[in-house]
């Protein structure tokens, strides 16, 4: 007798033969509107600025980013994801505070060009002080170090700064204890509180952001950034307590970044949390790497990154932010993989 379940009568490759059926019980699916596409914008007009490590990446001046905008739209993305380069650094970051800053600038001319797109801003301070570190410095036990609760006080600013330029949705990034609690108190107190927030939850410590530190002039003059982001060997267990402590406080939607290397973390936040929509970051790195084989010919760069973008919806991101986000519209426009 025949065993069940077994071959000749379990045949595998019956679903694999045909082009059709293969399409058919395809189980994981990328859509052009899970994709957030990060724009990086400078002060002026008609500004395009390539960055070399980001082939396909500029820093745009905000008409500019307006086309990309409008863009974003007519392919049918989720939305856009704002980083600013401002004019001049200080050692607060005070330049992130101004209502005619480089990224209200953006969300305007955003907002003119297409009302309809999802306009969320990435919610920092590396960007705008001198030394490049997430907010202001202190002293703690004899180092220098980012001070916490100082820079709460400036993140719920900055919040309220962008929700009143016309931002959809607020991206802290810092990693600062109590951030996502601090922000939400200041836009509530502002009149914002139907403003989302969309959490870097779970954010590593991690050597992936290198081409993105080119892009938005914000890499540390000193030190790392180990003693706010995640360390990549803590167990998964431990991002889960990021997550949780965020949706305590009033996370909307939460983040694991970077991506690729952090599928476990991904999945087990899915697998926690079925109910909270979960966006996962394709940094800079994960970018640049496959864009650079690419270049050199050993990637095939569109197969390379739908299966990277495939992985990172099947370990159970909803949402993904990703520089190929353009691409990805041409490319499921093309041919579905
Ligand atoms: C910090 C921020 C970073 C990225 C997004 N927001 C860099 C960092 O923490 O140094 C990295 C994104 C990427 O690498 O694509 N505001």
């Amino acid at each position: 007798m025949q065993a069940e379940g077994m071959f000749p009568t379990v045949r595998l490759r019956r679903l694999r033969y045909l082009p059709a059926v293969r399409r058919l019980v395809r189980q994981v699916h990328l859509q052009p509107e899970q994709m957030i596409l990060p724009l990086f914008v400078r002060p002026g007009r008609g500004v395009k600025k390539e960055i070399p490590s980001m082939p396909g990446h500029c820093q745009l001046s905000p008409d500019l980013a307006a086309d990309e905008v409008r863009e974003t739209g007519r392919l049918g993305l989720g939305g856009v994801m704002l980083f600013g380069i401002p004019e001049q650094k200080d050692p607060e970051g005070r330049e992130a505070l101004r209502p005619d800053g480089i990224i209200p600038q953006a969300i305007r001319a955003a907002k003119d060009a297409a009302p309809e797109v999802l306009v969320i801003t990435d919610l920092c301070f590396c960007e705008y002080t001198d030394h490049g570190h997430c907010g202001p410095l202190c002293q703690r036990g004899g180092r220098t170090d980012v001070d916490n609760d100082a820079t709460l006080e400036l993140l719920g600013q900055q919040a309220v700064v962008h929700a009143q330029a016309g931002a959809d949705m607020i991206a802290p990034s810092g990693m600062m204890d109590g951030m996502v609690g601090a922000i939400r108190k200041a836009l509530d107190a502002a009149g914002f509180a139907h403003i989302p927030i969309l959490s870097y939850a779970a954010k590593y410590a991690s050597g992936f952001y290198g081409p993105f530190r080119e892009a938005a002039e914000s890499a540390p003059h000193f030190g790392d950034r180990r003693s706010y982001q995640m360390a990549p060997a803590s167990r998964t267990e431990a991002a889960l307590r990021e997550i949780q402590l965020d949706l305590a406080e009033g996370a909307d939607l939460v983040m694991v970044k970077p991506a690729l290397a952090y599928l476990d973390v991904i999945r087990e936040v899915r697998r926690r949390w079925p109910e909270v929509p979960l966006a996962a970051y394709n940094v800079s790195g994960e970018y640049s790497m496959v864009k650079a084989a690419a270049e050199r010919g050993w990637l095939e760069e569109k197969q390379i990154a739908l299966e990277i973008l495939t992985a990172i919806r099947r370990a159970g991101a909803d949402i993904i932010i990703t520089y190929w986000a353009k691409e990805v519209a041409h490319w499921l426009a093309e041919a579905p993989p």
